[in-house]
């Protein structure tokens, strides 16, 4: 059976949907779990006991505070990201910076001031997105900071290897979590735009939270120790869609 065990791992995100799965099941399968999120609470009921830290990803001086009293660590699950819908035209630079911010300089600067901490071996997963690989016309800020998550993974994987130190990114569709029920809540016809989501892919459903966390534990884990640089597509099928 994969294991975590003997692995510490910080999980960004983790206060929440694919962020808060995953710390659950790393802790599961053996992993001291590290937990990131701007709010102490939801951290402190993911996981009680856990080691929570109240951490804006995106601001430099707090992420090197925290990489100079962080310890040694195994693993990284950089799941915090948020999402403001607009196109180029309607996005306002206010939100364009608030989507680069929060879902492309956080994790750099967690992998810029963590990446000493970091042991032989160890292995780090961004969290990109399916819309960072195929556009959509109504996210754009956001498609475009999570294809620069994407790009992220595969320089780091080169910039790492020498010390044996993997990153790669996981590419989501839609899977049902907060980010996707506040949008859902903002619609006109909630029930439609659901139905809209679930049918872009072949097999016809939203993801799941813990179908996230699987392939997170899959590239944390050793099994996958001669998998780097990848951009990997967990989407129900929707990238094999032509057109
Ligand atoms: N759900 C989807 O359909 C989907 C699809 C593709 C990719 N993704 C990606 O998957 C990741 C997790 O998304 P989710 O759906 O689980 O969303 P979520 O439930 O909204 O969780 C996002 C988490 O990120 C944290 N966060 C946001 N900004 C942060 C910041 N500046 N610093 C630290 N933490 C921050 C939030 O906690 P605080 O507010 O307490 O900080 C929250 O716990 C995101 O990167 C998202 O872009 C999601």
């Amino acid at each position: 059976m994969t294991t975590l065990a003997g692995k510490r791992i910080l999980v960004t995100g983790a206060g929440s949907g694919i962020g808060r799965a995953a710390a659950r099941r790393f802790h599961e399968l053996g992993a001291e779990v590290i937990l990131a999120g701007r709010r102490l609470e939801p951290l402190q009921e993911t996981l009680p006991g856990a080691v929570c830290i109240a951490l804006d990803h995106a601001a430099d001086e707090a992420v090197a505070a925290f990489a100079r009293t962080c310890p040694a660590l195994d693993g990284l699950f950089l799941a915090a990201g948020e999402l403001v819908p607009g196109s180029v035209e309607t996005t306002s630079a206010a939100d364009f910076d608030r989507m680069v911010s929060a879902n492309l300089k956080g994790p750099w600067l967690i992998c810029h001031h963590l990446s000493n901490c970091l042991t032989t071996g160890a292995s780090v997963v961004l969290v990109g997105s399916n819309i960072g690989i195929r556009a959509i016309p109504d996210s754009a800020a956001y498609s475009v900071a999570k294809a620069g998550v994407h790009m992220l993974a595969k320089v780091l994987a080169l910039e790492w290897a020498p010390r044996q130190v993997r990153c790669n990114a996981i590419a989501p569709g839609p899977v049902h979590t907060p980010m996707v029920d506040v949008r859902l809540a903002a619609s006109a016809d909630p029930d439609g735009d659901l139905a809209k989501l679930a049918s872009v892919n072949p097999l016809h459903r939203l993801g799941t939270v813990e179908e996230v966390a699987a392939l997170a534990v899959h590239l944390l884990s050793d099994e996958s120790r001669w998998t780097t640089g990848t951009v990997i597509p967990l989407d129900g099928g929707a990238m094999a869609v032509f057109g």
